[in-house]
């Protein structure tokens, strides 16, 4: 099939990538000039692995192309998916405007028949605004459809996330949309469910509502853990083992981050309210996510007593493994806690460095977990980065003042660290 995608960003490029990876003729399309010269000579604008090496076979084979006009996208496809960004206003509203335009972009540009393919992560009701949007610009009277499809991808596995979906949503109005979607997708050989448009924009935002809701169970139930010395993996083991509960996503550390969970929370408690509903349990979602990174500085306080001029050292910055994405990264809302406390903060991070240098002053930047531990009275593990795991713990010992390492993630065994001479601070298995 001929397909736009229009929007060069995490969800654009992977499914563009990808799409074409399964035989479709894929263009992609992004007003952003400089991002799109940089992709033609297949440089990648973002850290996710596997990406480039598909973007470039796609390039060679002729499969992938990137273009900054959206008129020329729309022109060459039949299907146009929308997964331009919907970033938040401020005030919880997502803002629409990059929607909007290109809706009124392909209302100009359609010579026939086009199946508009909403991606990106909107509100409810948002399908119908493009359909209104279209049918108010179009110049002819062409015939189109408007689908709803929203990408569950995470950062970090967002390949695999794509061909092997737990489910595929469509949310269509007409039977034809609803079988060239099918067929569309048909090579994944996954679950399609078939909606209507506004059930398939709300299973988007309850899903990651509902998945922020689970870490926040669990962080709040780790709280718990510490006071009365239970074990926050174990707790999560035991629930994890009910089917009806399901053991991801169950996973106590410093918070949720990113550039989807906080955002959408907020978007959904807006429309929420402006239905009419006030949605107290996302709220507490969110307000217990905000108290988890204060709960780890103050673990990080009863271990260090005075934070002012100790020197720390925190591993990782991303807002989780596997991306060089720091958009509301709890590493980085924890370094700027532990800066206002006045400690000197030693950072290494192994893909987020350079963007981080853009957004933190007064943080020393090390090429290494070595030499971020460099004399410092506490070692943080903020990211469960793979290469953390396997940290050489005598070097380590020898290299910081104080054989103290707070782990944010829970990645380490406490035995272990305890047997090596470290005090061992986790996130919900008992004060030490
Ligand atoms: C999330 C959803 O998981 C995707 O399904 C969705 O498509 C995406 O948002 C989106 O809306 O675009 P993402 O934000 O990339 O994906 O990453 P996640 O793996 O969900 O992690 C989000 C945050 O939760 C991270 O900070 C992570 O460290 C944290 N987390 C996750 C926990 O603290 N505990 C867990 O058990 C799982």
């Amino acid at each position: 099939m001929n397909i736009s995608i229009i929007g060069s960003g995490y969800v654009g490029l992977v499914s563009g990538a990808c799409f074409a990876e399964l035989g479709n003729h894929v263009i992609c399309a992004d007003n952003d000039i400089k991002k799109i010269a940089g992709l033609k000579k297949g440089i990648i604008p973002i850290y996710e692995p596997g990406l480039e090496e598909l973007i470039a076979g796609n390039l060679k084979n002729k499969r992938l192309k990137f273009t900054s006009s959206i008129r020329e996208a729309v022109k060459s496809s039949e299907i146009i998916f929308i997964a331009v960004g919907t970033p938040s206003l401020g005030n919880g509203e997502a803002d629409l405007t990059g929607v909007e335009n290109v809706a009124r972009v392909i209302a100009q540009n359609m010579d026939g028949y086009r199946l508009i393919v909403e991606k990106s992560t909107v509100p409810v009701e948002t399908c119908a605004w493009i359909k209104k949007t279209i049918a108010t610009y179009i110049k002819k009277k062409h015939k189109f459809d408007v689908v709803s499809n929203p990408e569950f991808l995470r950062e970090g596995s967002a390949i695999s996330d794509f061909t092997h979906p737990d489910r595929i949503v469509v949310g269509a109005e007409s039977q034809k949309a609803g079988q060239v979607m099918t067929q569309l997708y048909q090579p994944l050989n996954r679950p399609i469910l078939i909606t209507n448009i506004k059930s398939a924009e709300l299973i988007k935002h309850a899903s990651n509502a509902f998945l922020a809701t689970k870490i926040s169970f669990i962080n709040a139930l780790s709280r718990i853990c510490d006071k009365v010395g239970a074990d926050v993996k174990e707790v999560a083991q035991g629930m994890g083992l009910d089917a009806r509960i399901g053991r991801h996503f169950l996973h106590a550390g410093i918070g949720y981050g990113g550039s989807c969970f906080p955002k959408d929370l907020d978007a959904f408690i807006t429309i929420a309210g402006n239905l009419g509903y006030d949605f107290k349990m996302l709220k507490a979602v969110r307000d217990t996510n905000q108290e988890q990174k204060e709960f780890v500085l103050q673990k990080i306080k009863e271990a260090l007593w005075i934070i002012k001029d100790k020197t720390i050292a925190v591993l990782g910055l991303a807002f989780k493994s596997n991306t060089d994405d720091l958009r509301n990264s709890p590493s980085i809302d924890l370094i700027k806690l532990l800066l206002q406390e006045g400690a000197k903060i030693r950072a290494y991070d192994p893909r987020a460095m350079e963007k981080a240098k853009n957004i933190l002053n007064d943080v020393i930047f090390c090429k290494d977990p070595y030499q971020a531990s460099q004399g410092a009275d506490c070692l943080i593990i903020a990211t469960e980065w793979n290469e953390f795991k396997e940290l050489d713990f005598l070097k380590l010992k020898k290299i910081l003042q104080r054989a103290l390492i707070v782990d944010g993630r829970n990645i380490y065994d406490p035995k272990q660290l305890k047997k090596l001479g470290f005090t061992y601070v986790g996130i919900g298995h008992g004060r030490e």
